[in-house]
């Protein structure tokens, strides 16, 4: 995911210095400075201070003008640099907000944004009695991504076991909303909308949400929806104080309008990047790089999609995998970009909870919505992964 803006960067002319994992260092091309931190490893990897603590270290010996989060873990130990340093980017408080869904919630709450209603968990009784008449409700952690451990809960004593088994973790208890899922992705300066996208998903649904399928580009049929969708970001970005740089906002349509599921101040997952690059034709991650640097951003030419680009996840039933088939096919279609499997035969597959459970992956360009629908029926068709329910 770094590696783009790497060469965007140095594409730029600027000098590059990666704070990296062990395991990853090695990746790194050479003339890019690498600092590797102790323990941020395969353990390490998802605490975010550890990230502070490479982020600190390079602004302390070498002068720093500009620091970019592409990962979720990043943006806090980025934004604490940049926020003494004085350097450009979303603002610690989006960045804080962005790693804390309970701050969030109670920002947007504060903002009158549209959005579910929510308790925070301290105490299981009082949980279990705001959530009563308010059922389906959704249990999730504060900072968590890819779905991981976000669980639809149906009835009250369901939620006690859920909410017992998960005593050591930090939760949010919200009423479930239904309706399609979107997201929006943007770019900011200084608090300016500089740039907005909407992306269709597709779920596998309750209980756990993964996501398996985005479209980018979208347009709402109507305009009052698409004056609300801009409202809501508008909204969000000023409400979350958020300044310069990326932004991926999640929402669903509701009966009543859009509601905000959550929102990031980082590289949205899912190839989201790469999709926005081929529907608009421009590179976003040069954008962002340059909005780190306090550059004017090279932004794509006009504001509608100029071609349409999908995602798609593959995802098998849990078990052994037996049989994968398609992929020669499906990479030799004209309109398949990418594809890969993330599994083989004999590997084991558990139920699916979250997106890095997911089998691979087709990225898609087409050259109207109607390709587009029709490639990605038929890449669905083609890519097969066969799991046998696995051996006790
Ligand atoms: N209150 C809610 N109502 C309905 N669906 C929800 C709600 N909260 C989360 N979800 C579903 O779960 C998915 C993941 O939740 P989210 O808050 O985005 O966590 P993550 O950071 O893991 O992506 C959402 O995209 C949505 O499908
Ligand atoms: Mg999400």
């Amino acid at each position: 995911m770094g590696r783009p803006y790497l060469e965007a960067a140095r594409d730029l002319g600027f000098e590059v210095h990666v704070v990296e994992t062990e395991v990853w260092a090695g990746e790194v091309p050479e003339g890019v400075r690498v600092h590797r931190v102790a323990g941020l490893g395969q353990d390490g990897w998802a605490v975010d201070e550890l990230w502070a603590v490479g982020g600190y270290a390079v602004a302390a010996g070498e002068g720093v003008d500009g620091v970019l989060a592409f990962s979720e873990p990043h943006v806090l130990g980025a934004a604490v640099v940049a926020d003494r340093l004085g350097l450009p980017g979303p603002s610690l408080h989006a960045s804080t907000l962005s790693r804390n869904k309970a701050l969030q919630r109670g920002c947007f709450a504060a903002n009158g944004l549209p959005q579910p209603s929510f308790h925070v968990v301290a105490g299981h009784d009082r949980a279990v009695e705001w959530a009563a008449d308010r059922l389906p409700v959704v249990v999730k952690p504060f900072s968590s991504f890819g779905s991981t451990g976000v669980q639809l809960v149906s009835d009250v004593d369901e939620l006690r076991e859920v909410l017992a088994a998960r005593r050591t973790e930090r939760l949010l208890v919200e009423q479930a909303v239904e309706g399609p899922e979107f997201s929006w992705e943007g770019f900011t300066r200084d608090g300016e909308i500089l740039f907005g996208n909407v992306t269709a998903k597709e779920t596998t649904g309750p209980p756990r949400f993964v996501e398996v399928a985005h479209r980018a580009g979208h347009r709402f049929d109507d305009p009052a929806t698409e004056r609300a969708v801009r409202e809501l970001a508008e909204g969000v970005v000023r409400a979350a104080g958020i300044r310069t740089g990326l932004v991926h906002l999640e929402f669903r349509l509701t009966a009543s309008g859009p509601a905000i599921m959550e929102v990031a101040v980082r590289t949205p997952g899912d190839f989201l990047l790469d999709l926005l690059a081929a529907t608009y034709r421009f590179d976003p991650y040069r954008a962002a790089v340059q909005l780190a640097m306090g550059e004017t951003p090279d932004l794509p030419a006009s504001a509608g999609p100029v071609s349409y680009a999908a995602a798609w996840f593959p995802i098998c039933p849990p078990g052994t995998v037996v049989e994968t088939s398609g992929l020669d096919e499906v990479r030799a279609h004209p309109m398949v970009v990418r594809a890969d499997l993330a599994v083989k035969v004999g590997d084991v597959v558990a139920p699916l909870r979250s997106s890095d459970q997911r089998a691979g992956y087709v990225l898609i360009d087409a050259p109207s919505p109607e390709e587009r629908e029709q490639t990605l029926k038929t890449v669905r068709e083609l890519l097969l992964v066969t799991t046998a329910p696995a051996e006790a």
